[in-house]
Parts: structure tokens; C-alpha cells; sequence
């Protein structure tokens, strides 16, 4: 078809010209227009004149950022699309504590896939937070019944990095005791993780069999697998007593869905259980984010690292929940916290508690029930066909544990002469991977959403493709008529504590038609098909919530019940400064679910992440050009890794250079706490610098602490801009201080946001950085996790960087692994990758001018009511703005906290780094109508505060001491408060639109930690 001439001049523009759409328009809140009545308000012609005053022009970037161009939200999706289609999925059996599972569509759909759910912060603002602080509580329940525990926490990062923090608590509760040993049978990565871990702090990791251990004096601590990496099932008890009579103490890596068949590790004597909860509905995502669970006895509950959910009371009396004990601890005790765990994996924990919601504890048990029969079936067959079960760990083999090993959906397999890479290739070419063991030993682990097929299909590999001659009906027939229970040696010795029965026949043949089962009994098998030795007796999730919601609509409404208790990003801003909570956009967090990313397992074969791999390198390229540093490290799962892993890699370049010793890490006073918790978990001496009244580093200070600390400064940790908000102009010199007495500078990179396009880390002087990318690069908060925390390193460093024992990457001399998976949380990469490949270089400065402008136009605006407490070049801030509430005596900020819930706002961060103060970052992705409204109310409390001060209103009971109000407070018979029912719960007209409700009145912190209680008995006992 010929266009006209009109036609064709009207095409000839979109001739490569970009989408018209761009996706820059949709994550910048302010329109053009109102740009330019805010830089007037703030006192600058344009964008380009307020970042010329407000950045120190030495430190400017003075070019573009080299990054391809952007790429609509269509495209970019297109191209991430190609991408993903590179990854092959296989069916995984491959294990070593982490299986494909099925997340429940309602949950996959209503938490995983709901910005009401993935775009809240962590619960610290308690009563507009209750929905995801019962869901985290049921997931302590949840944790502590299956481990037979008294505590549990609301999840850490993954399970490896539980290790290490277990082994880390034992140290701090014993005197002098420095050798902690690990079972040779634990997964590979926990036992790596640990070690990276121990070097540093001095502590002797002994790996070896339990078996012939002998404690001594010196040992404080020992981990055992439960199961084993190789699948067995052992007695710890006798080992356990052996601990405690030394003076030890006993940690457990426990499978939770295995703790639904077998003896739960506080019933045989451990004293902390650990592990990961990514079975229980969260996708394998090529190794995370999925939720550590952390559970130890009640003496231990103040050593207890992360974050813990507990029963408190509100403002009526009513139960109400609440972030417990050392909530934000690392802030108060610094260097002396009991971890560095700030983002944890809160999304992820409550999608596990949901799963176990959903299914209740007899839905659990069958999932378990079904996997364990198909792996009894599996062993058999391969049994008939010549393949023992082995165990490459002969010690193991000989364990005199009682009453010998057993298995729950993992079996080891000896190939004879067979080679298992012939094994291992053959399945490959059945789009199914094995474990690789050694030259003769292959690995099977299932999960629930292995079937018959998958059974049938592995005999045909081990059969070597040819037809096998029996079916899994059959196997299953002989299972029952022999009694026999494959992996267990029978011991007649052993009573049974159930007797097979016709119902259970039956079971086991409808497993053979995918239907949840029973097993096959066999003379000391309990009815589970677990030998009745290690066969869980004690009930668990008894409580209500998890035996009330299984239908999907019961389901689908808790679900929503507890969203609508929640504040995220879908009801108004949350302003919380040194957060960043910008939007998440959603076609960003659309990949996350495709299964070309989230069905991979960590350990699969690297050509079939192809796309993975392509993902991650332009990644790593981006980040460096962002960042100038010559390499990344994708690895570290959360900010504090991230500046874990980089005082790890300062430490390995000075030892490189014979100066091991060098051990001193200066730390500004205004620094997260994360910083100081960091440097002590990586073994360093903290010494503090000081601010000045301009809330900058102390200059002098820094270098007298420089100068006399010269022979052994390790480091400096900065943040930058500070956390007070603020360009600092000298923070060239102080780059410069550092590396003249021999240390190296480490950036705390959670502030990127106002340097993004403007200057880079690399360039101003420092030698490592990390970045959020749950702030800055749009990944979710999640409510408290996930994260991602990179780093990026200096040329000098680059060979340091983190490795991993199961895939060869990281430098030439790696400090170890720091994560369990090689790319720590790599499902969540793609939004950080979407976001890049968005905005492009244009977008991402620009993105980072209007965070800077959004953040002075609030400064601006409410100067007069609530000054800025610091500002630099030219009376500016950085991205933030620190609001100095202290001159008000009678209310505080945690009183303007509470009542800003009442006008429907999350409050800013609270008396952090000031005590007194809220600390505010808008984003660029707030229009300049969310900032006005946020304005409005801050006005509006400031009027009713002077009132206070002023005598006008009660001291005690008025509107902020009361905050927040509740509807049924409002609706209540008799309103016996001072100031009208409108006042308290519509104090501006726009609540009339929309209003959201806190759910409870003020919680009380002291009642909570008088009386800790931590799971849902908390909650049966108030309610009664
Ligand atoms: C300045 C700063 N540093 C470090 C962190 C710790 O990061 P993460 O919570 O990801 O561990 C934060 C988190 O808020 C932060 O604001």
C-alpha cells in the first residue's frame, strides 16, 4: 500500500524515533510544569542550576552516563523476555536445600504479585502495620512448632548466613571458647559461609564426622544437617547430650517440611534450629530470596539475631503486634549489636506462613507424606535395577546412631563402574539434573511437584534409556507386600508404632495416580513410612489461624484482610528518609514470576542459565558504569552483607600486602548502625569520628583518629551524601586522609540516589561501595525484605571478591562465600535490570536531580514550621531532609509520628540519626501533588503541636497523644475526648475521598518487651 505524501510526512518522525511513552514520564512524579513552580518555591530558574548549587562541583560527573539508550516498558520487557528465553528449565533434583515447590496461585497472585504487600517497609511503624506483623508472627509460630522451639524470628537472609549467625551467637555465649564444629555432611555453602564467616573473627571451624568428634574445652558450638546434604536422617540425641556435658551448644540446619514426619530438633536436645523456608511456596529464583528461619530455647531470645514479631497491647487494651526487643538495636548498641541483620526477608516469610496457612498442618503432612512414598518408590526401583543406596561418606555409612540411617526425599546412589557424568548427561537430555556427588555417586532429591512420571523417567535414565521392565504401580504394590522400607535396614528390634493396614495399601497405590498418601509400612516405620525412631509424635500449628482459611476463598479473603491493615506505596508516600521507597513500577516486577527465571535451581548446570548469565553481565557493566568501580559482586543479599562482604575484601588486600593486622575501621558517629555491627562481624576495632554542628564529618577529628590509628587503619566506612543529608564538600580530602595513613574507604551506598548520573563512588576516591538495590534500583522493600545488596570494587580489589564452592565465580583470590546462592538473590535482579534499561542514561540523572529537587522543595516548604537541621552548599540538601522537632517540648516525634497516621501517612524515619527529628525522603517518584499533601498535613499538626505548647489544648489527652485514631475509637457511644470526633479523624477535607484506617491504637513498646511473647499464643492468650 502507497502512503499519500501527507501520510508519509507524518511517519517520517517515527521513522527510530523512541515510543512516545517514555518510561522516564511514568516514574518522575512532578509534571514539567509543576517542576517549575517548585524550583521557584526552592529559588533556581532550573534543574540544572539547583544541582550545580547543590553538588560539590569537584566531585560532578561532567559527562554522560555510557548506558544504552532507554527502552519503553514494552521493550525493555521484550528484551528481558529474549534474555529469559535463554534459561532452560529442568526439573530439579538436585537439592542440597533448595526444591521446586508450588506456590498456591492466591498467594502467588494476592502477596508475591500485590504492591499492597511487596512495597511495604519494615513494621516499625507498628499500628499501620499489623496485617504483615501476623503474618510474620504466624511465621515464628510456624517456625517455633516445627522445630520444637520456644523462638523463633521473622526470618533472616538465607539459610547459610543463619548458619554463620548461629555459630556466631554460640560464640558470644561462651567464655573464651573459640573451635565450633560442622558436620561434614552439612551442605557445602553453609559450611563455606560459615568458614568465610570464622576466619576473620579468630574461630577454628573443625569440619568433620559427629560420629568421631570429641569435644573439648574449647569447643563452643557445633552445626549438624538434618537431614544430611546426602539425605540420611541421624540420631543427633547422643550427640547433643555429648555437647551440653562439654559446655556446647547444639545448632540444627533442619528441612521444616522434613519436620513434619521426623522428631523435631528441640525434642532431641538442640539448642537452635535453622534453615530456609523456600519449600513452603517460594520459587527456587535461581537461588533466592526465599526466608531463613532462626529459632533457639527462650534463655537465648535477647542473643537472637534479625528482627522478632511480639504480642503487645494498644492504647484500648487490645492485643496488638509489634516489632520486639532489639528492634533497630544495631542503631542504639552499634558496634555491640547481636548482628548486622537490618533488611531481612519478610515478603518472603510471609509468603511461607501463608503456605502453611493454606495448607494447615494435616495439608503440610501429606505433601510430606507424598514426597517421602515416591522417594521410597524411586529407592526401590533403582534397588531392582542394581543401584544401592550408598552414602559417600563412609564414616557415615558405619554411623552407629541408634538404630541406623534413614531418609525423607533425598537417597544417594552408588553407580558402580557407571560414571556419574554419564548419568548426569543422560538425564540432562531428559531436561532433568542430578546431583553430581563424586565419579560413582549420584543425588536425588524430591519435592511436591515431583510425580510418577519423574519416577518412571529416572529408572529409564538409570536404565540407560532402555525399557525397565517394571512400573511404579508395582513398585509400590511390592513396597507394601514386602514391608519393606527401602534406605532402613530392617531391624526387628525397633517396634512399630503403627500397623500397616489395608487404608494404608491403598494409599500408596493412589500415589502412583499424583494424590497426597500415606506409605507402605514396614516393621519399625511409623505411619509416615519413617522409621518410628525418628518419627514425629508431637502435634503442630494447632492454633486457629492455621486450621480455619483452606478454601481459596477463605484463603483469598485473610489474605486481603491482612493487606488492608497495612500501609504500603498504594495508599499514600513514606517518606522515610535513608530508605528510599520510590516506586516499584509494575511492569518491573512482571519477570520475577516468569518461570525462565524462577524455576532455576542455584546449582543447575551454567548452560542452562544462559540467560541468567547474560542478565547478570550487563547488570554488573551497568552498575559499574553507574558506580566506576571495575568490579561487582552480585552476591551479598541485603545492604549489610554488602558491607560485610567489603570490609572482607579490604581485610583480604591488606593481608595480601603482609598487613593482616591492620584491623582499625573509623566510623562516623552519624553512620547506620549496620556500619559498625558490619565491621565487627568482620572482625574490625571500631573507632568513632565525630560530626560537626554541621552534621559533616569532623575533618580534624578524622585525621588526628587517622594519624594515631596509621599503623593498623583498616578502613573508613562513609555514607554519602551523610546520613544527615548533606553533600559534603570535603569528602575528596577525606578520601584523601584515609589513603595516606594506609587505609582503604568504604562508601555506604544506600544514599546513591543523589548521586546516580551526578559523580560516582569510584571517582570521588573510595575504594569499595555497595548499593541497595531495594532502594535506589527499585527492588521492593517487601516489608521488610528482600534485598540486594552488591558491591563494587576498585582494580586492586576485584581479585577479592566473593566466591562459591558449588560454581566457580568471584575473583582469582575470593574471600569466600558470603550467601548461600552464587548470585544471592538473583530472581529479583530483573527489576533492577528493567528499571536500568528503562530509564536509560537520561533518565537515571534525571530521576536523580528530582529526588534532590522533591527533597528541597519539602525542606522549603516547611521551613518555617519544622526547620532543617542540616543543609549544605547553598543552604541545600542532598535527597533528604532531616526536620528538627526538638524545640517542642511537650509533644515529640514520635507523637507527630502517630498522628500523621491519622491523616493517612506513613511518618518519616523517626529520631534516627537525630534523636528529635524525622528524617525525610520524598523520591522522585512523588508528585508534587503527594508532596503538597504531605505538606498540608505537616502544617496542619504543627498548628495543633503550638496549641499544645501553647496551653490551648491538653498536655496529655489531645490529638497527638491520642494518635492514632481508630474508626471504632470515632464510632464509639461516648466520645469523651477534648477535641471533636471530625478533628481526630478528618482533619483535612481530602480524608473524606479516601481515609486510611490504623488498625489499632498506640501499641505499647514497654508492655511488649516486659512480656515477650512471640508466637500466636501471644495473640490466644490477650484475645481471651
Ligand atoms: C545508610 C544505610 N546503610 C545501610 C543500611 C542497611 O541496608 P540493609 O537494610 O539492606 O541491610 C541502610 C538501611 O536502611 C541504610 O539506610
Amino acid at each position: 500500500m502507497a502512503f499519500s505524501e501527507k501520510q508519509n510526512e507524518i511517519l517520517k518522525p517515527v521513522e527510530n524515533a523512541p515510543h512516545p511513552d517514555p518510561f522516564v514520564r511514568r516514574h518522575i512524579g512532578p509534571r514539567p510544569a509543576d517542576a517549575d513552580e517548585m524550583l521557584a518555591q526552592v529559588g533556581f530558574k532550573n534543574l540544572d542550576e539547583l544541582i550545580d548549587a547543590a553538588v560539590p562541583k569537584n566531585i560532578r560527573l561532567g559527562k554522560s552516563l555510557d548506558l544504552p539508550a532507554a527502552r519503553s516498558e514494552h521493550e525493555a520487557l521484550a528484551e528481558l523476555k529474549k534474555i529469559a528465553s535463554q534459561n532452560q528449565v529442568c526439573r530439579s533434583f538436585i537439592g542440597m536445600g533448595f526444591y521446586d515447590c508450588i506456590t498456591p496461585a492466591v498467594i502467588q497472585r494476592n502477596v508475591l504479585e500485590n504492591p499492597g504487600w511487596y512495597t511495604q517497609y519494615t513494621p516499625y511503624q507498628a499500628e499501620i502495620s499489623q496485617g504483615r506483623l501476623e503474618a510474620l508472627l504466624n511465621f515464628q509460630t510456624m517456625v517455633a512448632d516445627l522445630t520444637a522451639l520456644d523462638i523463633a524470628n521473622a526470618s533472616l537472609l538465607d539459610e547459610a548466613t543463619a548458619c554463620a549467625e548461629a555459630m556466631t551467637m554460640c560464640h558470644r555465649l561462651a567464655d573464651g571458647r573459640n573451635i565450633f564444629f560442622v558436620s561434614e555432611t552439612c551442605h557445602p555453602q553453609n559450611i563455606e559461609v560459615i568458614q568465610t564467616r570464622a576466619k576473620v573473627l579468630g574461630i577454628e571451624i573443625v569440619v568433620g564426622s559427629p560420629e568421631q568428634f570429641s569435644f573439648t574445652e574449647k569447643v563452643f558450638g557445633a552445626l549438624v544437617q538434618y537431614p544430611d546434604t546426602f539425605g540420611a536422617i541421624h540420631n543427633y540425641s547422643g550427640f547433643a547430650e555429648k555437647a551440653h556435658a562439654a559446655g556446647a551448644l547444639l545448632t540444627v540446619a533442619a528441612d521444616l517440611l522434613a519436620l513434619t514426619l521426623i522428631k523435631p530438633p528441640g525434642e532431641f536436645g538442640a539448642d537452635i534450629a535453622v534453615g530456609s523456608a523456600q519449600r513452603f511456596g517460594v520459587p527456587l529464583g535461581y537461588g533466592g530470596p526465599h526466608a531463613a528461619f532462626f529459632a533457639t530455647r527462650d534463655e537465648f531470645k535477647r542473643q537472637m539475631p534479625g528482627r522478632i514479631v511480639g504480642v503487645s497491647k494498644d492504647s484500648r487494651g487490645r492485643p496488638a503486634l509489634r516489632l520486639a526487643l532489639q528492634t533497630r538495636e544495631q542503631h542504639i548498641r552499634r558496634e555491640k549489636a547481636t548482628s548486622n541483620i537490618c533488611t531481612a526477608q519478610a515478603l518472603l516469610a510471609n509468603m511461607a506462613s501463608m503456605y502453611a496457612v493454606y495448607h494447615g498442618p494435616e495439608g503440610l503432612k501429606k505433601i510430606a507424606q507424598r514426597i517421602h512414598t515416591l522417594t521410597q518408590i524411586l529407592a526401590a526401583g533403582l534397588e531392582k535395577l542394581g543401584y544401592p543406596l550408598s552414602n559417600p561418606k563412609s564414616e557415615i555409612r558405619n554411623l552407629k546412631f541408634e538404630h541406623g540411617p534413614s531418609y525423607f526425599d533425598t537417597i544417594t546412589i552408588a553407580l558402580g563402574d557407571k560414571r556419574a557424568t554419564d548419568v548426569v548427561e543422560l538425564a540432562e537430555a531428559h531436561q532433568m539434573n542430578f546431583r553430581e556427588i563424586d565419579d560413582h555417586t549420584i543425588g536425588i532429591s524430591f519435592d511436591e511437584t515431583t510425580d510418577e512420571n519423574d519416577v518412571a523417567e529416572i529408572w529409564q535414565v538409570f536404565k540407560g534409556d532402555k525399557a525397565i521392565g517394571f512400573t511404579v504401580d508395582e513398585i509400590a504394590a511390592d513396597l507394601i507386600n514386602t514391608g519393606l522400607q527401602p534406605g532402613v535396614k530392617t531391624n526387628d528390634d525397633i517396634p512399630a508404632v503403627s500397623t500397616a493396614s489395608s487404608s494404608a495399601r491403598e494409599t500408596v497405590k493412589t500415589v502412583s495416580n499424583s494424590t497426597t498418601s500415606n506409605t507402605g509400612l514396614k516393621p519399625g516405620a511409623n505411619e509416615n513410612g519413617i522409621a518410628s525412631h525418628f518419627a514425629r509424635i508431637s502435634p503442630f500449628l494447632t492454633y486457629k489461624v492455621f486450621n480455619s482459611y483452606h478454601s481459596e476463598t477463605e484463603m483469598l479473603r485473610y489474605i486481603k484482610r491482612l493487606e488492608s491493615r497495612d500501609l504500603s506505596l498504594t495508599a499514600s508516600m513514606i517518606p522515610l528518609g535513608s530508605c528510599t521507597m520510590k516506586l516499584n513500577a509494575t511492569f518491573e516486577m512482571l519477570p520475577v514470576s516468569w518461570p525462565e527465571f524462577a524455576r532455576l535451581h542455584p546449582f543447575a548446570p551454567l548452560k542452562q542459565t544462559r540467560g541468567y548469565q547474560i542478565l547478570f553481565q550487563q547488570l554488573e557493566d551497568w552498575l559499574s558504569e553507574i558506580t566506576g568501580f571495575a568490579g561487582i559482586s552480585l552476591q551479598p543479599n541485603a545492604g549489610s552483607q554488602g558491607e560485610y562482604t567489603g570490609q572482607l575484601v579490604i581485610r583480604a588486600w591488606h593481608e595480601s600486602r603482609g598487613e593482616a593486622h591492620r584491623n582499625v575501621c573509623l566510623i562516623p558517629t552519624s553512620a547506620h548502625g549496620t556500619n559498625p555491627a558490619s565491621a565487627v562481624m568482620a572482625g574490625l576495632k571500631v573507632v568513632a569520628v565525630a560530626c560537626d554542628k554541621d552534621g559533616n564529618i569532623d575533618v580534624a577529628d578524622l585525621r588526628a583518629k587517622a594519624e594515631s590509628h596509621k599503623a593498623n587503619l583498616a578502613c573508613l566506612m562513609v555514607t554519602y551524601p551523610s546520613t544527615h543529608g548533606v553533600f559534603e564538600e570535603t569528602i575528596k580530602e577525606i578520601c584523601e586522609i584515609i589513603h595516606a595513613n594506609g587505609g582503604q574507604v568504604y562508601m555506604d551506598g544506600a544514599n546513591i540516589n543523589a548521586q546516580v548520573g551526578l559523580c560516582r563512588p569510584a571517582d570521588i576516591g573510595t575504594d569499595v561501595c555497595h548499593l541497595n538495590l531495594h532502594k535506589t534500583f527499585c527492588i521492593p522493600h517487601g516489608g521488610g525484605g528482600p534485598g540486594v545488596g552488591p558491591i563494587g570494587v576498585a582494580e586492586h580489589l576485584v581479585e577479592f571478591l566473593p566466591g562459591h564452592p558449588i560454581v566457580n565465580l568471584g575473583g582469582e583470590n575470593p574471600i569466600g562465600a558470603v550467601a548461600a546462592a552464587p548470585w544471592g538473590s538473583a530472581n529479583i535482579l530483573p527489576i533492577s535490570w528493567a528499571y536500568i534499561a528503562a530509564m536509560g542514561p537520561d533518565g537515571l540523572t534525571e530521576a536523580t536531580e528530582y529526588a534532590i529537587l522533591n527533597a528541597n522543595y519539602i525542606s522549603k516548604r516547611l521551613e518555617d514550621y519544622f526547620p532543617t537541621l542540616y543543609r549544605g552548599r547553598k543552604g541545600l540538601v542532598a535527597h533528604e531532609c532531616i526536620l528538627d522537632l526538638r524545640r517542642f517540648k511537650s509533644v515529640t516525634a514520635e507523637d507527630v509520628a502517630k498522628r500523621l497516621m491519622d491523616y493517612g501517612f506513613h511518618a518519616p524515619t523517626l529520631s534516627w540519626p537525630v534523636a528529635g527529628t524525622l528524617m525525610v525522603e520524598p523520591t522522585e517518584s512523588e508528585s508534587k501533588a503527594e508532596l503538597d499533601r504531605f505538606c498540608d498535613a505537616m502544617i496542619a499538626i504543627h498548628a495543633e503541636m503550638t496549641a499544645i505548647e501553647t496551653g490551648k489544648a491538653d498536655q496529655q489527652n489531645n490529638l497527638l497523644k491520642n494518635a492514632p485514631h481508630t474508626a471504632d475509637m470515632i464510632a464509639a457511644d461516648n466520645w469523651d475526648r477534648p477535641y471533636p470526633r471530625e478533628q481526630a479523624a478528618f482533619p483535612v477535607p481530602g480524608l473524606r475521598d479516601y481515609k486510611f484506617w490504623p488498625a489499632v491504637g498506640r501499641v505499647d513498646n514497654v508492655f511488649g518487651d516486659r512480656n515477650p511473647v512471640c508466637t500466636c499464643a501471644g495473640m490466644d492468650t490477650c484475645v481471651s
